[in-house]
């Protein structure tokens, strides 16, 4: 039997409503370049499918916030809900500081700092899943990472892109991308779910 407490956090990740999307959204980031997780807010998408991911077996996953405090709160939570399970294993890193180690699997880091990291790395080669998430707020490093990754999922088959937001434009998004594979291709490459999830 589990811990009591531990029991409670298991049975509250449960009950958020993208925890019935789990299998689906594991199965579209492995079959699709680019997915699109468009969720009200609290509906789990930044705490639990960075989670998802790393317990089906991705490595190397950047999950980039617009803001700064989101990316230590964020690294704090999900290294809380998955105790010893991935342990250093998740971490943030934010400009002049960074919890990173080579040991890190999972790291919360903002949208600014992913951008100089291309000027080291110009494919991002240190990451197998980049998640741009609060997607909606569209500030200038957004929109300008945005078109970078996008020309990358082109040159490099095996990132895995994901767009997540609480009031996505899913029609704006998916027509960028599509136009970056083609309409041909596009279906093979892009999906689109957890639109509208609610909170009951
Ligand atoms: N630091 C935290 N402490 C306690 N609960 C948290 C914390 N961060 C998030 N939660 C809870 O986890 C749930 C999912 O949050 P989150 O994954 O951030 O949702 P979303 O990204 O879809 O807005 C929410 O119910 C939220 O209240
Ligand atoms: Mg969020």
């Amino acid at each position: 039997d589990l811990f009591p407490p531990l029991a409670k956090l298991r049975r509250e990740q449960k009950n958020l409503p993208i925890f019935q999307y789990r299998d689906r959204i594991v199965e579209l980031v492995r079959s699709h370049p680019v997915v699109v997780v468009a969720g009200d807010t609290g509906c789990g998408k930044s705490t639990q499918v960075p989670q998802y991911l790393l317990s089906s077996g991705f490595n190397n996953i950047a999950c980039t916030q617009p803001r700064r405090i989101a990316c230590i709160s964020l690294a704090k939570r999900v290294s809380f809900e998955s105790l010893n399970q991935y342990g250093s294993k998740v971490g943030y890193q934010i400009r002049f500081e960074t919890t990173r180690t080579t040991a890190t699997k999972l790291s919360f880091l903002t949208e600014g700092l992913l951008l100089r990291q291309i000027q080291q790395d110009r494919t991002l080669a240190q990451y197998q899943v980049v998640i741009v998430d609060e997607v909606h707020e569209r500030h200038l490093h957004c929109d300008f990472l945005l078109g970078v990754l996008r020309s990358l999922v082109a040159e490099r088959p095996d990132l895995r892109l994901i767009l997540m937001s609480a009031t996505i434009n899913i029609k704006l998004f998916s027509d960028y991308f599509t136009t970056s594979f083609g309409p041909k291709r596009a279906k093979d490459h892009l999906s689109i779910t957890v639109k509208n999830l609610r909170i009951k």
